[in-house]
């Protein structure tokens, strides 16, 4: 195939091998539309600079839409010998024209080109991403409204630590994903950057309206250092960052959501349609769906890895590492898009089993700190509630006893302050409703945050 860079080599043709390996054509086909629109944007900025006559800005723009049309329709085909995105489009172009199509790269480079394309990449898949986190935190906030009358425990450790209300952990979920939504939108500015006109590295000595462009491209901005504009990754590895975090909440949520499925705690059950059964053991319904979205979100945290490891040593400006960028980065974005798809699903279809999450509360234990907290407001100082509630809870495990199985005279040998007002305590509404702080587990303060965000979301 015609290179971008005959001229300069006496062979007439690359060596195969050498082609095969330095090509990126299978990973950057993805630009393809990209790099079509903006090729019709840098056409028309060439004419309007009078670099281009006006028949021959028709003509390619002509094919170019043409182009368009088959890159949409999947139709763009035969691209395994050219060594990337851009030489494909030109050489499509220059079989169809080849006069003008020896102009249509005046003033522009590929180092500047390939940085254009993952630009306005990003760009979309920002947006689209968080159109999925939006629509995920729906799912989560509906699934918090409908389930608002569950108590279950709360666990620190993976222990037993207060009684929290189901919805309240549901809602943590939302409150994680709004963060991310709110780093995507920061990736999303700094991807807004019109670089075209940067040249190789050095800019151009043609008059070229950078404007024209980045306003044509939808960008803000343009860039203001055109070393930086081609040797930046910062906005792949911003957006690859978010996602990094998005994955671990993705796996943050599953992994909970496995546990709390188990026949062990039993508190939710997952749509049949997001398991799987088992070749071997027929009474299986196994959380595939959970356990891939943890599994596979670690390709996330390697492409990171991979993206910031490929830009520490490198020189100043462009260097053909930076290809590397492309692979990590659109790896995690089809992995983001589709694991927050098919959660969103998978938290439309759970149940919440109320009765065991009752029935895990009925050890007591989970009201110690209501008790110390109620010895507090009794005038003790916090360390002797929690030693006298201690001593409670050992006395209690050494004789195999619930709590309210003690009497009044027995609970007043640990404080004089217990009173028939602890059995009251031990309870699960009790416990949430006697929260009071901003952002606690009090049904009224979770219904409350319930609104807010069903309206953020709206
Ligand atoms: N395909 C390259 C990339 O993705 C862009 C081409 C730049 N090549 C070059 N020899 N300057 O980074």
């Amino acid at each position: 195939m015609a290179k971008l860079w005959g001229g300069r080599f006496a062979r007439k043709k690359m060596d195969a091998d050498v082609l095969k390996f330095t090509s990126s054509i299978d990973v950057d086909k993805k630009l393809a539309e990209y790099d079509c629109v903006s090729t019709k944007v840098h056409v028309q900025m060439l004419c309007n600079a009078g670099l281009l006559s006006n028949g021959e800005k028709k003509k390619l723009l002509g094919i170019l839409d043409g182009l368009l049309d088959k890159i949409k329709k999947g139709k763009f085909e035969k691209l395994e010998n050219y060594e990337d995105i851009h030489s494909a489009i030109q050489d499509y172009v220059e079989k169809k024209a080849p006069l003008a199509a020896k102009k249509m790269h005046t003033g522009r480079s590929r180092n500047e080109q390939v940085v254009n394309d993952v630009r306005l990449y990003c760009k979309d898949n920002i947006e689209e991403i968080q159109k999925l986190i939006l629509k995920l935190q729906k799912t989560l906030t509906h699934l918090a409204k409908k389930n608002i009358n569950i108590i279950m425990p709360g666990y620190t450790h993976l222990n037993r630590a207060q009684p929290v209300l189901f919805s309240h952990l549901v809602m943590a979920y939302v409150e994680m994903l709004g963060r991310d939504h709110e780093r995507l939108e920061g990736a999303k500015s700094r991807s807004d950057v019109s670089v075209m006109g940067s040249g190789a590295i050095a800019g151009s000595a043609l008059k070229l309206d950078r404007k024209f462009t980045a306003r044509k491209l939808g960008f803000n901005n343009i860039s203001a250092n055109s070393i930086d504009a081609v040797s930046d990754r910062d906005f792949v590895v911003e957006f690859v960052s978010s996602l990094c975090l998005v994955a671990v909440h993705l796996s943050r949520i599953c992994e909970d959501l496995i546990l709390y499925s188990t026949a062990e705690f039993g508190f939710l059950e997952i749509g049949a349609d997001f398991c799987t059964g088992s070749s071997l053991m027929p009474q299986k319904k196994n959380p595939d769906v959970l356990e891939l979205v943890r599994g596979k979100s670690a390709q996330v945290m390697g492409a990171l890895n991979s993206l910031v490891i490929l830009l520490k040593g490198l020189p100043h400006s462009y260097n053909r590492d930076l290809q590397e960028d492309k692979k990590p980065l659109f790896e995690s974005v089809d992995f983001i898009t589709s694991a927050l798809q098919i959660m969103a699903g998978l938290i439309a279809s759970i149940t919440v089993k109320k009765k065991a999450a009752r029935e895990a509360l009925e050890d007591e234990f989970i009201y110690a700190t209501d008790l110390a907290e109620y010895l507090v407001r009794k005038g003790l100082s916090f360390k002797d509630a929690h030693e006298a509630v201690g001593k409670i809870v050992k006395h209690c495990i050494k004789k195999n006893i619930n709590i309210s199985d003690l009497s009044i005279s027995e609970l007043k040998k640990f404080s004089e302050e217990l009173d028939k007002n602890v059995y009251g305590l031990l309870n699960p509404e009790v416990s949430v409703e006697n929260k009071k702080t901003p952002g606690s587990t009090n049904p009224k303060l979770v219904k409350k945050e319930i609104d807010k965000w069903n309206k953020k979301l709206k």
